[in-house]
This record gives structure tokens, C-alpha cells and sequence, in this order.
């Protein structure tokens, strides 16, 4: 009995939210009166995290208007819901949880989450407060896109200080571009850190060094038929490497470095060399199909408009309105608030992977030698 009322109640509610959203179909009858016809509720199913509805349009209605109309369904039921589905048939979801709005990164929650992975990537906490992780071993390449202030930088610190804490540098090398010169200082004296890098010059050069590597990365596998790096003899191993470029669509007009990215991110898997690449902006003529279609994890942090989320294939990114929040597409659609990670926080984490370098000479090649340089060689950490 109590179940039935819960039921209808919950039935009510959502006609309650067709009719604020003018959801229906009117017809007058000949007693003057109007009759409403609302979108059919096939299913209503609650338990303590969440109540879900299932519902179809009416023939005719246009489902543009649902996407439309969205904002009704958050005032009614509260910002805990999502709604998916096309055309006709539509899953109302209303969480009973909130989403938490600040998520301190620690490690020590973080550890035995990413233990079963080699490239941990600890993305954030869900609705459940649930960690989701990923190896990019197997989810190669990460994209992260979103306005100004909406988490990206952030979430890179915390990707970046969470991969260095599992992996010895002797199994992760990292190579750092940041173009707006004012995140990755931080990283600099760390020993899996190869370069930090600001100039379009010294970037293009660090990416010709990469391609090389995955020149080479290629012949080994080709001459010892094997078909991943890691399988490659103990004498021969080759430590994995990131490439993470922030605020990349700053060097889009530099082709040979997009070419080296589409290049990296096309055949990087197999041989051990992965992307992360943050943007603020979005945009379909920028963002290279081909770069994109290989980046198999996208974080949408907030967004500027639907447009933008649909192109990073986050949508509902647009309506985060949290800091840290954000949209991740990987093998299913999530939304996660990320580990947040102060400057500060990070430098003490970091410090123990701190190692004395070289004096800060510029040993760069001049940009067109041919010769092969180790990247130890090429990119001693300088004042770039
Ligand atoms: N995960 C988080 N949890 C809580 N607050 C956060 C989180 N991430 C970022 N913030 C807040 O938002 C601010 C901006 O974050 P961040 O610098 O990472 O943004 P951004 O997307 O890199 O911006 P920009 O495009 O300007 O570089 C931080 O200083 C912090 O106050
Ligand atoms: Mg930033």
C-alpha cells in the first residue's frame, strides 16, 4: 500500500512537471472545458539512491522541446536529475543524494582505487561517492575541455601528482607543455618529469623528439613481432610516457605539432606513449576530427553551450554550475566531482620526487638537426 502511494505520488509529481513545461497535448471540449493529454509514464521504479521514470512522448511532440524544457524537470525535482533518451522514449532519473561539492584529493583513499591499474587515472567521485578510475593503458588519451576557472588545470595537477606517486621514473616519463606558463612549475624538479615546457619552439621540438621515440617504438615491435611495447625483453623495456600539453588549441596553428599529436594519439597505445590535452574553447574547426575520434576519454567540465559539449561529447557539460564538476565520457557516460588538489598540497606531495637537475643551460638541438638525442639528452630542464 505504501509502496502504491509512493508510486502515484511520484506520478504526480512528474505530471506536475509535464504541465509547467507545457509537456502536453490540449483539446476542447464541448463543455468548454480542456482536456490535457500528457507524455505516457510506463515505469516509475524507487529505491533509496534514486527514483527513475520511464516515459514516451506523444506522437507528435517534438523532442527538442524535452532538451528545451530540462530546466523544469531541476526545478521540480531539484538539480539531482539527468534525463537521457531520444525521438520518443525518455529515462528520467532523480537522484536523492547530492554530489558533493568539494572532494579533497588523498592519496591514501586514492591508493587501493588505482592498485589494479599500471597508469592510474583517478577521474573523480560519483553521485554514490564512488571513486571511478581508469588505466590509460587500455582508455588511451585523455581530453579535458572547459571555461575559464571550471577545473581543468586542477584536475591535470591531480592526474599528473597521482601517475607520479604510482609509477617509479624508471616506468613513467613525463613530458610537460604549458602554454599559458602558469601551472606545471610545480613538476619541474621531479625525476619522472623530462621537460616543462611554454614555447610553441620548445614544443615542437619536444614533439619531434616523441615522434622519433615512436619511430623507434615501431621498429622494435616490427622486429620482435610483438604487438605491445610492454612485451618487449626486460634488456630492451621502454618506460611509458605522457605527453600532457594544457591549453594545446593555443598551438593549433602549428601544424607540425598537430601533426605529431594526431600522429601520438593515432598509434600511441600500443606503443606506451600517451596524450593529455586540455582546451577552454572547443570548437569543431579546431579541434582536428582525427585527433579527436582518438581521444577515448573526454572530461567536459563546465561548458559554454551545448554546441561546445556535443564536440568534447560531453553533453549536459553545459549546465554544470560547480567547480571541479564535470561530464566524463569513457565506456559510459559519468558525472564526477574531481579530487581537489591545491598548489600547495601538490608541492608536499611531490617533494620526496623532488631530484636536483642539471644547471639550466639550453641544451636543445637547433631545430633542424637530424641527429637522434635521448630525450634525457634534449630536454635537461631549462629556463624555456
Ligand atoms: N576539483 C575542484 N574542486 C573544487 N574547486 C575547484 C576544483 N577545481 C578547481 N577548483 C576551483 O576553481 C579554480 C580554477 O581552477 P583551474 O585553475 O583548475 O581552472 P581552469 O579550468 O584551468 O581555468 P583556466 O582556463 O583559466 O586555466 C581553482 O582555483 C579552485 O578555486
Ligand atoms: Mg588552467
Amino acid at each position: 500500500m505504501k509502496r502504491f502511494l509512493r508510486n502515484l505520488h511520484a506520478k504526480q509529481t512528474l505530471k506536475y512537471a509535464f504541465d509547467a513545461a507545457g509537456l502536453y497535448a490540449a483539446k476542447r471540449l464541448s463543455n468548454g472545458k480542456e482536456a490535457r493529454r500528457y507524455p505516457k509514464i510506463h515505469d516509475v521504479d524507487i529505491n533509496e539512491e534514486r527514483t527513475r521514470y520511464v516515459f514516451t512522448l506523444l506522437n507528435g511532440m517534438d523532442p527538442k522541446e524535452i532538451a528545451k524544457k530540462e530546466f523544469v524537470f531541476r526545478q521540480v525535482f531539484g538539480r539531482n536529475v539527468e534525463l537521457s533518451g531520444d525521438l520518443k522514449r525518455y529515462v528520467l532519473t532523480v537522484y536523492s543524494a547530492e554530489m558533493p561539492a568539494v572532494l579533497r584529493y588523498d592519496f591514501a583513499d586514492i591508493q587501493p582505487v588505482i592498485e589494479r591499474h599500471k597508469l592510474g587515472i583517478i577521474a573523480g567521485k560519483d553521485r554514490h561517492g564512488r571513486y571511478v578510475s581508469f588505466d590509460l593503458l587500455t582508455q588511451p588519451h585523455i581530453l579535458i575541455a572547459g571555461e575559464t576557472g571550471s577545473g581543468k588545470s586542477t584536475q591535470l595537477r591531480s592526474i599528473l601528482t597521482t601517475l607520479i606517486k604510482q609509477n617509479r621514473p624508471d616506468r613513467l616519463q613525463l613530458y610537460l607543455a604549458d602554454c599559458k606558463k602558469s601551472e606545471f612549475h610545480v613538476f619541474r624538479k621531479v625525476e619522472h618529469v623530462q621537460c616543462v615546457l611554454t614555447s610553441a619552439e620548445d614544443i615542437r621540438r619536444m614533439l619531434r623528439s616523441i615522434k622519433r621515440e615512436l619511430d623507434e617504438r615501431s621498429n622494435l615491435t616490427e622486429q620482435f613481432e610483438i604487438s605491445h611495447i610492454d612485451e618487449l625483453p626486460d634488456d630492451r623495456k621502454r618506460p611509458y610516457i605522457v605527453v600532457c600539453i594544457d591549453e594545446f588549441l593555443l598551438l593549433r596553428k602549428d601544424a607540425e605539432i598537430m601533426d605529431v599529436l594526431a600522429e601520438l594519439v593515432a598509434i600511441g597505445r600500443t606503443l606506451g606513449v600517451f596524450a593529455i590535452l586540455s582546451m577552454q574553447r572547443p570548437n569543431a574547426k579546431t579541434l582536428d576530427t582525427t585527433i579527436r575520434a582518438n581521444l577515448t576519454v573526454s572530461m567536459g567540465f563546465k561548458l559554454r553551450d551545448i554546441t561546445e559539449a556535443r564536440i568534447v561529447n560531453t553533453p549536459g557539460a553545459e549546465k554544470l554550475d560547480v567547480s571541479g564538476r564535470f561530464i566524463m565520457a569513457a565506456d559510459k557516460t559519468y558525472e564526477l566531482q574531481a579530487p581537489y588538489l591545491e598548489m600547495n598540497e601538490a608541492k608536499a606531495l611531490l617533494n620526496p620526487y623532488c631530484v636536483m637537475k642539471s644547471p639550466t643551460k639550453d641544451v636543445t638541438p637547433p631545430a633542424a638537426e637530424p641527429e637522434i638525442l635521448t630525450e634525457k639528452d634534449v630536454f635537461i630542464d631549462g629556463p624555456y
